[in-house]
């Protein structure tokens, strides 16, 4: 299981890679208890100064595995919420790298990283509502806040996914790099802020995120209360099933 999530300390930048290719990078339970574990030990690790979060060279992550989801038992652990939470009140910066498929998760995580680059070929998506789900992950208080109320309605509510320069034009990607480069350039910038004197670069994130960061916390614990029970409920369970079965789902009668 450790080799799904591969993390590495190289000249004081902490790399987190989400590596699951065959299931395009979709995060399991044991995934996201990796990379909490991760953020985790990067806050008290001296010799980590930056963590960087990417995935496959062709692919971010496909958010959350649907089979996970399709078995979640009532009220049962949440590790996606912890890892949320855990990314959310990184103290040390956080850069995402974003090559290929950033779905669900994979697009609202990015709302919590201070720097996010992306590849030409990156393409987001917020399928929540088309999968019988809510907004997650503070994202229906960050976008809304981030691109105005009816532009967030736009990406939550059809849940179409968008490329790069959409995402650079709503203030969700910093810059966008040739896919060869992307990694190398994100790295840079990781190395970059690494040189940097520490408990100043600390003290200046913490202070750009003091303004949202209780009504964060609150708003993500009611999205997630929304979202579980919406989990358990027949029009998930539609939508799921119909990603295994490969059909479109039907919501008629709903
Ligand atoms: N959970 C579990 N498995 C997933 C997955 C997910 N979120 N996303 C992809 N996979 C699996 C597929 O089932 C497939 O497995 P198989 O080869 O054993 O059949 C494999 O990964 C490759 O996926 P595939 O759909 O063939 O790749 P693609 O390039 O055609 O499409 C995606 C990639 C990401 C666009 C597509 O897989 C997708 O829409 N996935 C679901 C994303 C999603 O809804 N995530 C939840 C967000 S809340």
């Amino acid at each position: 299981m450790a080799d799904q999530v591969l993390v590495e300390v190289k000249d004081r930048v902490m790399w987190i890679r989400m590596n699951r290719p065959e299931k395009k990078n979709a995060l399991t339970g044991a995934m996201y208890h990796a990379m909490s574990e991760a953020l985790t030990q990067s806050a008290t690790d001296a010799a980590v100064r930056a963590v960087l979060i990417t995935g496959t060279e062709d692919c971010f992550t496909a958010g959350n595995d649907l089979v996970d989801f399709a078995n979640a038992k009532p009220g049962g652990p949440a590790p996606a919420m912890t890892f949320l939470q855990a990314i959310s009140t990184a103290a040390k910066p956080v850069i995402a790298a974003v090559s290929g498929v950033a779905v669900g998760i994979g697009t609202t995580m990015l709302l919590h990283c201070d720097l996010v680059y992306a590849g030409v070929s990156a393409k987001f998506h917020l399928p929540f509502v088309n999968l019988g789900l809510c907004a997650e992950g503070g994202s229906s208080l960050i976008l809304p806040a981030m691109l105005g109320q009816h532009r967030a309605a736009e990406l939550l509510l059809f849940g179409d996914p968008f490329g790069p320069e959409t995402a650079k034009e709503f203030g969700i990607v910093n810059q966008i790099f040739p896919e060869a480069e992307l990694w190398a350039s994100a790295g840079a910038k990781a190395q970059q802020l690494a040189e940097k004197p520490p408990a100043a670069m600390r003290a200046t994130k913490a202070l750009l995120k003091s303004h949202t960061s209780a009504t964060l916390a609150e708003t993500m614990q009611r999205e997630g209360n929304q979202f579980g029970e919406l989990l358990q409920g027949p029009e998930a369970r539609e939508a799921m099933t119909a990603f295994m079965e490969r059909r479109k789902p039907d919501f008629s009668r709903f």
